[in-house]
């Protein structure tokens, strides 16, 4: 039997080197975006764009020299960099172009057999260990790769637009590919700031299957309501509404296609809405201008969207076309979901929930129903990944859309997996990581803080119920540590702390950004280093009122971390031998009062020079005072969660949160 792909892609680390040369077939809609990707992504990689037409050659190159262009007139690249992003990139009407490619990546129509042809030209092109890929949205690989000479060697890579933005991936494994081309492409897109998904070989994959049945369900709603009115209500839950994307994506002849597959294949309560056919464009209006809906018909709207959105997610997950928090994972971050369908199934509660499926299944019979209590479809956590190395567990942090960035549920889940296991004499202890290979966490999921702004105690309530896992931590006798893959800002810095270690990537670096916002760390930065480091106290006092950052080699001078490695599997290995060699062996922290230097600044400004809040500045000198001087390190802890509410109250703050949000820079001049 074949061992299990870790949930982590980055823990199995890959034998097959980068690829030097990528063929892209179909220079349409998508495939100039995955080029970009991959461009971007790997500067020196070699790109041939393959289609039939010159002109859609011309027109893909055209589009990826504006893509660069724009990325440079954003500050999102250097010129030099667009240079290097635009050098080595191809195109060719003719396919023994691909002679030299170790992987081939196909996005042409959606037309098996179209497909098929194009398989047959690559493969009696490419080398025997070349990789290929199919970017189809809904044919499964048994049916596409049938053909193939070596199937093991193909399988399907289901990009979502705009390719190069989108993180999402789903790689489909299918019984008949080689292990190591899974381990392979799951490892490569990871390690290439996109989101793999493995999902199984069914028609429409697994986000399709949400998506083309959302939609197909409103245009078969539209016998009681217009276009307008559906999208209107469709807004609770997603970004744009379903004809709006349509529009968008000129996406009804895809629907009629995608769901005549999985109607041929699994029903005729799939079989597409006869409107998709006859209407090329919907009349609805941009998101932002919403239509007026009496509320018996968005009663009965929203119904049915519900209805289709969680009859889909149990047959996902009782069919096991793929995993219960990818699943929410992707409908956000791919689809545009607001909530992923288990987290809206959980609001709902079990109760509401089961009503609506059945008054879905009166209406649209055939339709999936759930197949056990619905409770068991939610994720045990839906924000992290879990394995195992040697008698050691590995968390990931996975958010990726903030990366990996915390709130207080997820602090929750990680204090719920370290309690389920800490006590098992087989576990020898924990190491904390970040999903892929930019951040181990950009500190605490900012999103949240609007609703805390003007309330001081429940902005300290916050900081506590945020601290939980932390105070769990102090008194563990099992050791966690914190394997750093790349920045560690604010609470992210602040969990960092309070492990028993921390190892880190030579690239990584830490930073209490707080400041900059018009806030503070309020849940250990300004008690924990000066209680663990004492001698280094000038470095955290720039830190916590210049957000100066600290590189990971810095860190590992003043002992803040342990070890340094140089790369991903390095830093795991390193982390797991730190767990081994601190067993039974962790020193608790200070308790009583401690000394600490007092912290003067002699001007409100970044230590790159921007400008920050001088009152801001005032309650973090305060507190470090007030903790070091505090009797116990509970209460030294309780100064930071204050302070944190009273920052929370400032103008500064509102100005700070507002301005992140609003993607500007804050002018803390009226504020103080
Ligand atoms: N909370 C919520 N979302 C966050 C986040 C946080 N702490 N940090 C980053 N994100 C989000 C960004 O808003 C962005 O989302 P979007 O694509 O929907 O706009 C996404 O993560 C990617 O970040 P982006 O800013 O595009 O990446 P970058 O490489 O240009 O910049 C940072 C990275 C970390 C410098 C920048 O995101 C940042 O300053 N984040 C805030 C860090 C912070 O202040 N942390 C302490 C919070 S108390």
């Amino acid at each position: 039997m074949t061992a299990p792909l870790p949930a982590n892609p980055l823990l199995e680390p890959s034998a097959r080197p980068l690829p030097r040369h990528v063929g892209v077939i179909g220079a349409g809609a998508i495939g100039p975006d995955i080029a970009y990707y991959l461009k971007t992504a790997l500067p020196a990689l070699s790109v041939t764009l393959i289609d039939i037409r010159q002109a859609a050659i011309d027109a893909a190159l055209a589009r990826l020299r504006e893509y660069a262009d724009k990325a440079v007139t954003r500050g999102k690249l250097k010129p030099e960099a667009a240079e290097e992003v635009l050098a080595n990139l191809h195109g060719s009407t003719d396919y023994d172009a691909l002679a030299t490619c170790d992987w081939v990546i196909e996005a042409a129509t959606e037309n098996l057999a179209l497909k098929h042809r194009i398989f047959a030209d690559t493969e009696a092109r490419i080398g025997d260990d070349a990789v290929l890929t199919s970017n189809t949205s809904s044919l499964p690989a048994a049916r596409l790769f049938s053909n193939l000479r070596r199937p093991e060697r193909a399988t399907v890579t289901h990009f979502f637009a705009p390719a190069w933005r989108n993180p999402v991936v789903e790689v489909i494994d299918w019984p008949r590919a080689d292990r190591a081309l899974i381990v392979w492409l799951r490892h490569f897109f990871c390690a290439t700031g996109k989101l793999p998904l493995i999902t199984r070989d069914v028609p429409c994959f697994m986000l399709d299957r949400v998506f083309d049945n959302w939609c197909n369900e409103a245009a078969l709603l539209l016998d009681g309501a217009s276009a307008a009115e559906i999208d209107s209500v469709a807004q609770e839950f997603v970004h744009a509404g379903p004809f709006f994307v349509l529009n968008l994506a000129h996406g009804n002849p895809i629907i009629v296609e995608t769901n005549t597959l999985q109607a041929d294949a699994e029903g005729e309560h799939y079989r597409p809405a006869p409107i998709l056919r006859s209407v090329e464009r919907w009349v609805t209006p941009a998101p932002k201008q919403p239509a007026d809906v009496t509320p018996e018909k968005r009663a009965c709207i929203r119904e049915r969207l519900l209805g289709v959105l969680l009859s889909q997610s149990v047959d996902i997950l009782d069919r096991g076309i793929g995993e219960a928090a990818d699943l929410d994972l992707g409908c956000r971050v791919a689809l545009g979901f607001k909530q992923g369908p288990l987290e809206l199934m959980r609001e709902l509660g079990d109760a509401q929930s089961s009503r609506m499926l059945a008054r879905f299944a009166q209406e649209r019979p055939g339709m999936p129903m759930p197949q056990r209590a619905l409770g068991t479809y939610q994720p045990s956590a839906s924000d992290l990944l879990v394995d195992a190395i040697d008698s050691v567990k590995i968390i990931t942090l996975r958010r990726p859309e903030a990366l990996n960035a915390l709130h207080d549920q997820m602090t929750d889940q990680i204090l719920g997996v370290i309690r389920r296991h800490e006590d098992d004499p087989a576990v020898t202890g924990f190491v904390i990581v970040g999903y892929g290979t930019k951040a181990f966490c950009a500190g605490a999921d900012i999103g949240r803080f609007p609703s805390l702004l003007g309330n001081a105690s429940a902005a300290a309530q916050y900081a506590r119920d945020c601290s939980r896992l932390l105070v769990h931590l102090d008194a563990m006798r099992k050791p966690v540590i914190a394997a750093l893959n790349g920045m560690a800002l604010g609470g992210g810095f602040e969990l960092a702390l309070r492990c028993h270690a921390r190892v880190a990537q030579r690239s990584a670096w830490m930073q209490l950004p707080e400041v900059t916002l018009g806030i503070l760390p309020g849940i250990g930065a300004m008690v924990v280093p000066y209680r663990r480091w004492p001698n280094a106290a000038p470095v955290f006092h720039a830190m916590l009122a210049r957000a100066a950052r600290l590189s990971a080699r810095s860190a590992s001078a003043i002992g803040v971390v342990d070890d340094l490695a140089d790369d991903f599997d390095a830093l795991i290995r390193l982390a797991v031998a730190r767990v081994h060699a601190l067993a039974g062996r962790l020193e608790p922290m200070a308790q009583g009062r401690v000394v600490v230097p007092p912290l003067d600044v002699a001007e409100a400004r970044t230590a790159d020079g921007r400008m920050l809040s001088a009152s801001i500045i005032g309650l973090i000198a305060a507190a470090v005072r007030d903790a070091a001087a505090a009797p116990t390190l509970a209460a030294a802890l309780e100064v930071g969660y204050r302070a944190f509410g009273a920052a929370a109250c400032t103008a500064a703050a509102r100005e700070g949160i507002a301005a992140f949000l609003e993607h500007r820079e804050p002018d803390f001049g009226p504020t103080g």
